[in-house]
Formats: structure tokens, C-alpha cells, sequence
């Protein structure tokens, strides 16, 4: 039996008796590439910006059928899939990932994208956590989570992903000239061991790129988080979405 992610459910579910046919992924990564090689397409294309996380995605797969395809490649470039057309597009975290491969795109990235959309594009998102004021006292820990990465990243010379909320993105995929047939948001857990992730995550960045009293001043800095974290418990926090659109 195929242990397929909730959210992949929710858009099988969604999906119901439509073929998938051709498919693309067009942010792909060991999960998303994982789940749609399972699904019953015609053949499959998997996208990324990033090199190395192409091959780890295509380590993560199986044997490939012939049409299948793992391309590097990046949507800023306008002749990139040019004249290609996928019955299903799925674009999962691909969003917020944009902002350090292609400055500047976020906001016409569904206009980019929508000419490849036969027949259904799914967007999965998370809304922006790092900014803003006031919440919850989980809202608070996470804002300062991700208020440190993201300060680690630019300390480091690198550019954090920036999110944007759902709302953003219905208003993008309506001028894209998009029909939003499906959105909702789940609510978020964070567990220990993505505060972990994050943390240790953001200390890498730094490494060989910031002075070592940085390094070491970021890295005390985590420790707090996390020693906050652990005490705080799983943190409920913000939301991911869905939404399912199809050619107006
Ligand atoms: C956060 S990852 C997506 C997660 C992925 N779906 C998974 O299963 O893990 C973002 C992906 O989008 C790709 N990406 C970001 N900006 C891109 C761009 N401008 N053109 C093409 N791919 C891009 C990244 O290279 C990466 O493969």
C-alpha cells in the first residue's frame, strides 16, 4: 500500500475519476517526485531551479519510464518548457522557494506558468509566518524561529524563501486569467524535530560564511530558541493551503 502525505490525499481525493495524464512538477523534490511517479499519468516531468536537489530526487525514485523527465531549469527563463502543455500541474512549496532562484518573479509566477496548464493546476502554500506582530504565544516562538533563519540566511549572503499568503495567491492565479475551483488552509503543528531542523539548518548557512564570533553569537542565540521550544512544546501556529484552479 502506497503511504501516501495527507495533503498528496487531499488532492487524490480531489483529482477523483479525472486522468492525471501528463503531469508536471514544477518545483520538485524527493516528496512531490516520490508521490506523482506513483500516480497513474501518461508520463511525468519534474522541475527544479537547484541541481543537487534534482539528484537527490532522482535518487529517491525508482526506475523511470522513457518519457518520464528530471529537468534543471528555471521559469524566469521564458523559453523553459516553452510551447509545453500537462493535463496537471502541481506547484508544492514551489512559491515561497522562487524568491533565491529567480528575485522578482514571485508575483507573475502563475502567469508563467499558467500556458503549461491543460487542465488543473494545485498549489500548495504556507502562509508567511515570519513577519507581523502580536499572536499567540505559539505565533510569537515561531515568528522568532523564523525571524532567525531568515537572519542567519542573509548574515550568511544567502536569500530566505519569502511565503505569501493564500489570499495573494487566489488574487495572482485570477490575473493569470485562473478559475479557483478549491482553497482551504490546515492549520500547522511544529514539533521539536522541525524546530531542530531549522535551527541547525540556519547554523550551516553561517558556517565559513560569517566570522566565527557571529557563528558563535547565532549559535547561543539557537540554543535559547530551542531550549524555549522544548519547553514550549509542539507549537500550533499559522497555516499551509491548498488550492486547485483550472484554466478560466
Ligand atoms: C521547497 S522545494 C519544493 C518541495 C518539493 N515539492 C518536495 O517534494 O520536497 C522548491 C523547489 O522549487 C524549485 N524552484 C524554486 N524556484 C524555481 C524557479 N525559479 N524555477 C524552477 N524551479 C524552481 C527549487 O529548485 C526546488 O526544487
Amino acid at each position: 500500500m502506497r503511504d501516501t502525505p495527507p495533503i498528496f490525499q487531499l488532492l487524490e481525493r480531489l483529482q477523483g475519476d479525472r486522468p492525471w495524464g501528463s503531469m508536471l512538477d514544477a518545483g520538485t523534490g524527493a516528496r512531490s517526485a516520490r508521490w506523482m511517479a506513483g500516480l497513474p499519468t501518461t508520463r511525468w516531468t519534474a522541475v527544479s531551479a537547484d541541481p543537487a536537489m534534482l539528484a537527490e530526487t532522482r535518487a529517491a525514485l525508482g526506475p523511470l519510464r522513457a518519457a518520464d523527465r528530471l529537468l534543471a531549469g528555471n521559469w524566469s527563463d521564458a523559453a523553459f518548457l516553452a510551447g509545453e502543455r500537462h493535463d496537471t500541474v502541481l506547484a508544492e512549496y514551489l512559491l515561497g522557494a522562487v524568491q533565491p532562484y529567480a528575485p522578482g518573479l514571485q508575483p507573475r509566477l502563475f502567469a508563467r506558468l499558467r500556458p503549461l496548464v491543460g487542465q488543473r493546476l494545485y498549489v500548495i502554500g504556507l502562509d508567511p509566518y515570519a513577519g507581523g506582530q502580536g499572536g499567540s504565544a505559539d505565533d510569537r516562538l515561531l515568528r522568532a524561529i523564523g525571524r532567525f533563519r531568515d537572519g542567519c540566511l542573509r548574515r550568511a549572503g544567502l536569500v530566505p524563501y519569502r511565503e505569501y499568503p493564500a489570499e495573494w495567491v487566489l488574487a495572482r492565479l485570477g490575473e493569470a486569467g485562473m478559475a479557483v475551483r478549491f482553497a482551504r488552509r490546515f492549520p500547522n503543528l511544529y514539533d521539536a524535530r522541525w524546530v531542530g531542523m531549522q535551527l541547525s539548518s540556519a547554523a550551516e548557512a553561517l558556517q565559513g560564511r560569517a566570522p566565527a564570533c557571529v557563528v558563535a553569537r547565532m549559535a547561543a542565540e539557537a540554543e535559547t530558541l530551542r531550549a524555549r521550544a522544548a519547553a514550549h512544546g509542539v507549537l500550533r501556529s499559522g497555516a499551509d493551503y491548498v488550492i486547485m484552479a483550472e484554466p478560466a
